[in-house]
């Protein structure tokens, strides 16, 4: 039998190609789509993790549940509460602090207890030499029951937004103090 034989026998089994693609060229597309494809289901979901935090809406202005109305009197009283906070990609809980009270016009005062001088914690009635006030123990600032400043801090206590919802108070944002002169 002749090798030309083998081969017209041989062409006869194959389907007709248009252009015959090398097993080279074969391997080059097959290998490259795949690793392609898997890079693809690498990158973009790292990629969609960075830009995601850009892209979210940034959640300013929003308020958090604290506590209901009705436990609010005239004394300010220490409540805690938590605020999820988005700083680029990292999210994190922060606890914070208010003292609140309802004042003689019958105004919710929520007050940040960071003192105005350099940052302490203020406390309400913590010291007996200065009742009914809010006093810092760093430095000896000393604020009304609305956060007017009275000794040493430059300014009055800074406030938070406040809303009442449902007979529920909200805090949002801290802001300059808006009750004192
Ligand atoms: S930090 Fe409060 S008095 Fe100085």
């Amino acid at each position: 039998m002749s090798s030309n034989h083998i081969d017209e026998h041989e062409e006869s089994h194959n389907p007709p190609r248009l252009k015959e693609m090398s097993r080279r060229q074969f391997l080059t597309y097959t290998l490259g789509g795949a690793t392609a494809y898997m890079a693809a289901g690498v990158v973009l979901p790292m990629l969609r993790f960075a830009v995601d935090p850009i892209l979210q809406n940034r959640e300013d202005g929003s308020f958090v549940k604290v506590v209901e109305e009705s436990k609010i009197t005239s004394e300010p009283q220490e409540f805690h509460f938590e605020l999820q906070q988005q700083d680029g990609w990292y999210n994190s809980t922060a606890t914070l602090t208010a003292w609140i009270r309802k004042n003689d016009e019958g105004k919710i005062v929520a007050l940040s207890p960071i003192c105005k001088h350099l940052g302490c914690l203020v406390g309400w009635n913590n010291n007996q030499n200065f009742a009914n006030e809010y006093y810092c123990p760093c430095h000896g600032a000393r604020y009304t029951a609305d956060g007017k400043n009275l000794a040493v801090a430059p300014k009055p206590l800074d406030e938070y937004m406040t809303k009442i919802d449902n007979g529920w108070i909200y805090l949002g944002e801290i802001v300059p103090n808006t009750v004192v002169e």
